[in-house]
């Protein structure tokens, strides 16, 4: 994971002024040990994984919304997908975006407002909960912050990334996407943030959250 992380880092700090077709053309070669473990994680490019993760996010607001008694779990997973989701993004893709892109540390910083203003409706809900008053209200707030933050992403972001981006690198960085999901938290956390909390942080919280959310599936069956 770290090494993933220093080779991309390692490659982006090579081309430090590359942008859009210049950078296309840099195509990284990445070692053959990198090029197995990214197979390995399903040889995914970064763009299509949280894409799909984008579609999934939306299915699961409209799922949270849903009365009965599956509200609480669909609202526990639309959680722990958001938390990792972003945990992801703000550890591995904004940092890339501003190193590769001509315009990315404005792009990044913008995208980066906006997940914290997200991350705020997001703790605000978590702590009214799906039994709470105003839930759907609240949920229906960050829906909708989210859904915009999502669609700036894929068309100011995403689309750049894969015009500057080679595809070798794209797709070590959906790898590292999806190592760093593992142990990612699994609820928001205000000060979790930015490139440097998430990947000092993380580590840590994710299975202390973990533990947590065991510990409360245990209590409630
Ligand atoms: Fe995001
Ligand atoms: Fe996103």
């Amino acid at each position: 994971m770290g090494t993933l992380t220093k080779l991309t880092a390692q490659g982006a700090a090579a081309r430090p002024l590359l942008a859009g077709k210049t950078a296309a053309r840099a195509a990284t070669t990445a070692p053959g040990w990198s090029l197995r473990v990214t197979r390995a994680l399903g040889g995914e490019d970064v763009v299509d994984v949280l894409t799909r993760q984008h579609r999934q996010i939306k299915l699961g607001f409209l799922r949270a919304a849903l009365p009965g008694p599956w509200r609480r779990r669909n609202f526990e997973r639309l959680m722990r997908l958001l938390a990792v989701h972003e945990a992801a993004e703000e550890a591995h893709v904004h940092p890339a975006a501003r190193r590769a892109l001509r315009h990315g540390r404005e792009l990044a910083a913008r995208r980066r407002t906006e997940e914290k203003e997200a991350k705020r409706l997001l703790i605000g809900l978590w702590h009214t909960g799906p039994g709470g008053a105003g839930y759907l209200r609240r949920l229906n707030e960050a829906r909708r912050a989210i859904t915009r933050h999502a669609a700036r992403e894929e068309r100011e972001e995403f689309r750049a990334l894969r015009r500057a981006v080679s595809a070798a690198r794209l797709r070590m960085l959906g790898a590292e996407v999806k190592l760093t999901q593992v142990y990612a938290p699994t609820r928001p956390h205000r000060w979790v943030n930015n490139e440097a909390t998430n990947k000092l942080a993380a580590p840590l919280l994710g299975p202390v959250d973990r533990a947590r959310d065991a510990m409360r599936h245990r209590a409630a069956s």
